[in-house]
């Protein structure tokens, strides 16, 4: 069976790694790693922190391209890697413009897909946008689907999706995490290295960790949590934390409204193993990003979620979240609240991981191994393979930057 595995973004090559890594060493099984390059440096962080090395990366990232842009290059550049490699699987992550455009391209191909992360919703279309349209199509076009949740896996249900096409695997982020939080505690030159790096957080301040990148928030939410940031940084008793988000749309308000202000610290995205330790180390996180709402639950870490609604309701439910929305207020309220508040806080660290139990790469695997391949009856022609156009088409890294 020839699997072909296609990831873009930095949580997609995290959360796919455990699967690679399952599928190198399953039996039966040929695994071919495609790499968009939706992203460019936080995808080499991660690949290189899981020792994953793709045979194909695309390099599609460009500075000012539209999400149509990306889709195209990235359809186009999917077609020519299946023209070559004729899997009998593709699969792929969540709900990114990769994982939606590699989809569509293993469709058009006739090749079944395998969506890993399944199900997840907020029953809006615009929030999170495009994720929540994205990961809709998905399973309109997957033949399996592997929900980390029982709720994901009844989002499916409710869609029509036939049961005997779903497993409920766990999320493959907690083995991810599983693996990183080993080599952390298995090193202390490691943990140490690791504390040296980050000194310049006072240890006898609480640490607040923080991130942003979601598109809905571009502009006035990601002003309103800036502004909440800069409060909190004003009580003089916090260490905040935040790398980050490359995107220059995000980069040069996060630069603008926070660079400078006494206890807030501006970092360039962390390598999966750093960020991870500082999570560890964090009082406190707030944050719009799913992977790192996933990751603090199964740590124990409180989180706010900075948006107005969340597909991670599992971890809200179970204590480990809140969902604060959007409002300087709101979000500087909760914040104040946690700190003062140590019952609560407590709470919220006991609450318990609903993310899975780190075994979610094995049981995708073995139920890849058990599927029969569907019988498609017609494939594209192979003519069109590694014709002109998919000259962005390169084999394996490096590749060079624009
Ligand atoms: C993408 C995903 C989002 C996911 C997020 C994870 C889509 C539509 N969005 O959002 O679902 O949660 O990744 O981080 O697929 N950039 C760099 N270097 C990088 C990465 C990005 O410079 O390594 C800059 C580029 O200017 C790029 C921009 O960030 O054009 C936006 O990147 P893009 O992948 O389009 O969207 P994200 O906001 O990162
Ligand atoms: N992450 C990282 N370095 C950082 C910030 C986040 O390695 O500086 C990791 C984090 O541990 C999590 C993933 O990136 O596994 C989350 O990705 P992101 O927030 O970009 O996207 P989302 O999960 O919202 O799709």
């Amino acid at each position: 069976m020839r699997v072909l595995t296609v990831l873009g973004t930095r949580p997609e090559a995290i959360k796919l790694a455990p699967v690679v890594r399952a599928l190198e060493a399953a039996p039966g099984i040929t695994s071919i790693l495609c790499a968009t390059g939706q992203h460019r440096e936080m995808l080499d962080q991660a690949l290189t922190c899981f020792a994953l090395k793709p045979q194909y990366n695309l390099a599609i990232m460009r500075h000012d391209q539209t999400l149509s842009e990306a889709t195209a290059a990235i359809l186009d550049g999917v077609s020519a890697v299946l023209a070559a490699e004729r899997p009998d699987w593709v699969l792929v992550q969540g709900d990114t413009t990769t994982t939606l455009a590699a989809a569509l391209a293993a469709f058009h191909a006739r090749v079944p897909v395998a969506h890993v992360e399944a199900g997840l919703r907020t029953g809006d279309t615009c929030t999170p946008w495009p994720e929540e349209m994205n990961r809709r199509l998905v399973t309109r076009l997957a033949t399996l689907h592997f929900p980390p949740t029982a709720v994901a896996a009844a989002h499916l249900r409710a869609e029509g999706v036939a049961e005997t096409a779903i497993l409920v695997t766990g999320n493959t982020v907690i083995d991810a995490l599983h693996a990183l939080r080993a080599r952390l505690d298995s090193d202390p030159v490691l943990g140490c290295a690791l504390d040296a790096r980050f000194g310049f957080l006072a240890s006898s301040r609480r640490l607040l960790l923080a991130t942003a990148h979601r598109r809905e928030s571009l502009g006035g939410g990601l002003m309103r949590l800036c502004t909440a940031l800069r409060l909190a940084a004003g009580r003089g008793d916090l260490e905040i934390a935040v790398p980050v988000h490359p995107n220059p749309a995000i980069a040069q308000t996060v630069h603008a409204m926070l660079a400078g202000v006494p206890h807030v610290h501006l970092l360039a995205p962390l390598d999966p193993l750093a960020f991870v330790h500082l999570l560890r180390r964090a009082h406190l996180v707030v944050t719009d990003s799913g992977g790192v709402v996933e990751e603090a639950a199964a740590l124990g870490r409180p989180v706010l979620i900075t948006r107005e609604k969340t597909e991670r309701s599992e971890a809200v439910k179970a204590g480990g979240a809140r969902l604060v929305g959007t409002a300087t207020g709101a979000i500087l309220t909760a914040i104040e609240r946690l700190l003062a508040d140590e019952a609560a806080w407590a709470a919220m660290v006991r609450a318990p991981n609903p993310f899975g139990d780190g075994h979610a790469a094995a049981r995708i695997v073995a139920r890849l191994r058990s599927a029969e391949v569907p019988a498609l009856p017609v494939r594209e022609p192979a003519a069109r393979s590694l014709r002109p156009a998919t000259t962005r088409l390169r084999v394996a890294m490096p590749r060079p930057r624009r």
